[in-house]
């Protein structure tokens, strides 16, 4: 059987894309925490003063221009019928004017033949597009050579690195090695020509980590926070061995949640381009988001459902979230994303 550079097998990662994408839509891999949106509110604005046709939704993210705030985050490729869903889910961004991100690109980066299913540009040639591989692989064989090839293979905007120990602490197949990243991630900061985004997979990034990222030269954070999408749940689902299932799931409530995240990274880091992802469902999350400081708004298991259904279930989805964010702004008295972002939460106890 052929093996990556790792000595990993080929069809064991996209056998791990699938189980992804299976636990995902079957299991109960939601976290049994909350993100924090139900701890915040909006003051209602009785007389906004502003016409609900004219909410201006438009915005910038890394100079690239936007209609909505909203990324539709890295989830999948390296197998067929991923290749299916990031096509739809890209032809998706492209009509609504909103951001995609392919899931890691390892397996494409080993195998030629698994290129396809990540390369979107034929049905989305506008979108701001985002490459995506694990931090943790630079200290793996993973150099700024196979960075730029990844960016290169789907013509992206900007790379997106994912940081996520616990992960790969639960997962058999893991790699444990975080020693060093940072150092590694500035160089590639360096090297790359394009922008280099770090993101986590669900357990949050805090502001103390947010700051030596963006010291390192990492150009925009996504906090993708706890409270949604609950990694140790999907592999402890992933394991056989009872013990094996028990051990993952102790960590089921392990990270930082979203809201907190948000607040963390925003007071230590004020400039940096900000996304807002895990546990966000629906528009009005994304407005809360917003005004705590987010500059994007991620969705990953809110639109997977969606997703493996077909085009238009995806953008009847992101259609209602994008009249949730409207109608926010709307009842919020903020005629644009700048006016909601200097919006001041109330906190409901
Ligand atoms: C099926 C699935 C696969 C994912 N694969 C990746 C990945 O390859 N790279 C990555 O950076 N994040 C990956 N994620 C994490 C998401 O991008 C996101 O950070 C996380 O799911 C939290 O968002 P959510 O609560 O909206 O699901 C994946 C999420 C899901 C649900």
């Amino acid at each position: 059987m052929a093996l990556d550079a790792n000595g990993h097998p080929v069809s064991r990662i996209s056998q791990r894309k699938l189980d992804h994408l299976r636990l995902s839509l079957e299991a109960s891999v939601q976290s049994t925490r909350s993100a924090g949106f139900d701890r915040v509110a909006f003051p209602h604005v009785a007389l906004p003063e502003l016409d609900l046709d004219q909410v201006d939704t438009r915005t910038e993210f890394l100079g690239h221009p936007l209609r909505l705030p909203f990324l539709i985050s890295s989830m999948t490729g390296g197998a067929g019928p991923a290749g299916d869903i990031n096509r739809r889910l890209a032809l998706v961004a492209q009509v609504m004017g909103i951001a995609f991100g392919v899931g890691s690109q390892r397996a494409g980066l080993s195998f030629k033949d698994l290129r396809h299913t990540y390369q979107v540009r034929s049905v989305a040639p506008d979108v701001l597009l985002f490459a995506n591989l694990g931090a943790v692989q630079l200290n793996y064989g993973l150099r700024t050579e196979h960075c730029v090839e990844a960016i290169d293979m789907i013509g992206a905007d900007a790379l997106v690195l994912h940081v996520n120990p616990l992960q790969e602490a639960l997962q058999a197949e893991g790699d444990h090695n975080f020693r060093g990243l940072l150092g590694k991630i500035e160089k590639l900061c360096k090297e790359l020509a394009c922008p280099v985004i770090v993101k986590e997979v669900g357990s949050g990034i805090s502001g103390d980590v947010a700051r030596r990222l963006v010291e390192a030269g990492v150009k925009a954070i996504d906090v993708a926070g706890m409270g949604g999408t609950s990694f140790a749940r999907v592999e402890a689902f992933r394991r056989e061995r009872p013990e094996d299932v028990e051990m993952a799931l102790a960590f089921s409530e392990w990270g930082l949640p979203t809201v907190d995240a948000l607040r963390q990274v925003r007071q230590v880091a004020p400039q940096v381009p900000l996304i807002a992802s895990g546990g966000l469902r629906h528009g009005l999350d994304a407005a809360k988001a917003l005004a705590l400081g987010a500059n994007l708004t991620g969705f990953a298991h809110a639109v997977l459902a969606a997703a493996s259904e077909g085009e238009e279930p995806v953008r009847r989805l992101l259609e209602g979230f994008a009249w949730q964010l409207r109608v926010a702004m709307f009842c919020a008295g903020a005629a644009n994303l700048t006016a909601l972002q200097s919006i001041e939460l109330a906190e409901l106890r």
